[in-house]
């Protein structure tokens, strides 16, 4: 294991721009209380960014530089904290510190869904360890509750919320009423959402982070590509008003549960909840993760998942960990991260049974209702509630359904039949309805 380090413990900071800034921050301005609670001292040896000239406050205060080899060689070094983001240069500069024996404390979800497996593996052969608690959820220490907290737990499911800028969007067209496109222009302005949200909308960046947890929370390895990922580009106002009258709250879920046995079922999309699910609550930029433990039950970690200071917060703590050695000693003896583990059993999603919300644009003619369930019940699928308003005879008319659980690969197969129907204007809107586990119904 990594041997203890010398006081004060010198670190290379990869990166200082939002996360990176915040953590010289908690260092330079917590410094006496880091010293009086873990009897520990750090010392920024080298802070490592693209251009210095954009760093201009802290020049002659940060030993700034744009050589990260020559950083992370440097033998004041004792570990690495790597705030730069990115996937190729990146993954290079990590493995040469763990080559180097050298401990890294990362925030890169994308760094790690792509190479996490190989980068524990290798950090392994170094006898060195890989923190990431900043990877997930910012500032909510989900790892180290997974890792170590709820290590008595067989985790039956993990459901989060944990891309901010998407609920940032679905929240505003939730209380306001807001269309898709007015809702991400007003997360960009605000900051909540990147020039190009592309990574953030589409689920990915929550695949990622689901990747991530999931490996730990099932302890098998998880790629990005075994989770299934819908964003929330196509999610339409009227869905998320027609949703609230059938008693339910529209948000993007991060899902990983046990199903048949040891598979399980990996997605990302938006999902229809039921309104007193505490998940509904998590409004704007706030992320939560519900775990649900055999031993424990449910519980819920909630609170900032994005941001400077959060997740500074996790890096600093990841830093300690490291530093005490209980890290490097859990990375060691725990067989939960996935270079000791086996691939997941993924259950394809078409194979997934759930419940669904459907909207049809149907015309209001007679039948029309009774074609519809047809060919539902033609695939073996059942409705749970019909709702629709009152409008002109022969005039086209949204009609909402929802269905009993049913197969993902029927539903596919019976959507493809009634959009096929001449009184139906496709396409179907088709969402996914999650239902809280007993537990937590409302008696
Ligand atoms: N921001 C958040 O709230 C948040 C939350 C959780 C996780 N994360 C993760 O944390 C990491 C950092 O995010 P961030 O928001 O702090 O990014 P950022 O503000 O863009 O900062 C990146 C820093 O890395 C430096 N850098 C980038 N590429 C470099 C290279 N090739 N060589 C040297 N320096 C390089 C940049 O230098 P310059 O300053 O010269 O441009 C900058 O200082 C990412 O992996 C991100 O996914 C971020």
């Amino acid at each position: 294991v990594t041997s203890p380090p010398t006081e004060p413990i010198g670190i290379a900071l990869l990166g200082c721009g939002v996360v990176g800034s915040g953590v010289v921050r908690i260092l330079a301005e917590q410094r006496e209380l880091l010293r009086r609670r873990t009897g520990l001292t750090f010392d920024v040896r080298h802070v490592v960014v693209r251009d210095v000239k954009k760093h201009a406050e802290h020049a002659g205060i940060l030993p700034l530089s744009t050589d990260a080899q020559a950083a992370i060689d440097d033998k004041r070094v004792w570990i690495v904290l790597e705030l730069m983001g990115g996937t190729d240069v990146t993954g290079e500069l990590i493995e040469r510190a763990l080559r180097l024996g050298k401990p890294v404390v990362t925030a890169n979800k994308s760094l790690l869904a792509e190479k996490g497996t190989q980068l524990f593996s290798l950090a392994r052969q170094h006898e060195t360890c890989i923190a990431f608690e900043a990877s997930c959820g910012g500032g909510i220490p989900i790892i180290h509750a997974l890792s170590t907290g709820l290590l008595a737990n067989r985790i039956d499911a993990l459901v989060g919320i944990v891309n901010g800028t998407s609920n940032v969007i679905l929240t505003r067209m939730t209380r306001s009423g807001w269309g898709y496109e007015q809702a991400l222009d007003e997360a960009k302005q605000l900051g909540f959402a990147e020039a190009d949200p592309t990574l953030d909308v589409s689920g990915r960046d929550a695949a990622q982070k689901l990747a991530i947890l999931a490996s730990l929370a099932f302890n098998v390895q998880v790629a990005e590509a075994d989770i299934h990922v819908e964003g929330i580009e196509l999610v339409d106002a009227v869905d998320i008003t027609f949703a609230r009258e059938l008693g339910y709250v529209v948000k993007l879920l991060a899902i990983a549960e046990r199903r048949d046995a040891d598979r399980l079922s990996l997605r990302v999309h938006p999902t229809l909840i039921h309104a007193d699910d505490v998940l509904s609550d998590v409004a704007g930029s706030f992320n939560a993760i519900s775990v649900w433990g055999h031993a424990l039950g449910h519980a819920l970690f909630y609170g900032r998942g994005a941001g400077q200071m959060p997740t500074a917060s996790a890096v600093v703590s990841d830093l300690i960990g490291v530093a005490l050695g209980t890290t490097p000693l859990a990375f060691k003896r725990l067989k939960i991260f996935p270079d000791t583990t086996a691939p997941a059993d993924v259950l394809p999603f078409e194979q997934l049974e759930t419940r669904s919300y459907l909207r049809l644009t149907a015309r209001d003619v007679p039948g029309v209702l009774a074609e519809i369930a047809e060919a539902l019940g033609r695939n073996g699928i059942s409705l749970s509630a019909v709702l629709q308003h009152e409008v002109d005879r022969g005039q086209h008319v949204p009609v909402v359904i929802t269905t009993h659980l049913a197969r993902e690969g029927s539903m596919r197969q019976a959507l493809r039949e009634i959009d096929a129907l001449t009184t139906v204007r496709p396409p179907t809107v088709c969402l996914r309805i999650m239902d809280q586990p007993k537990e937590f119904g409302v008696s």
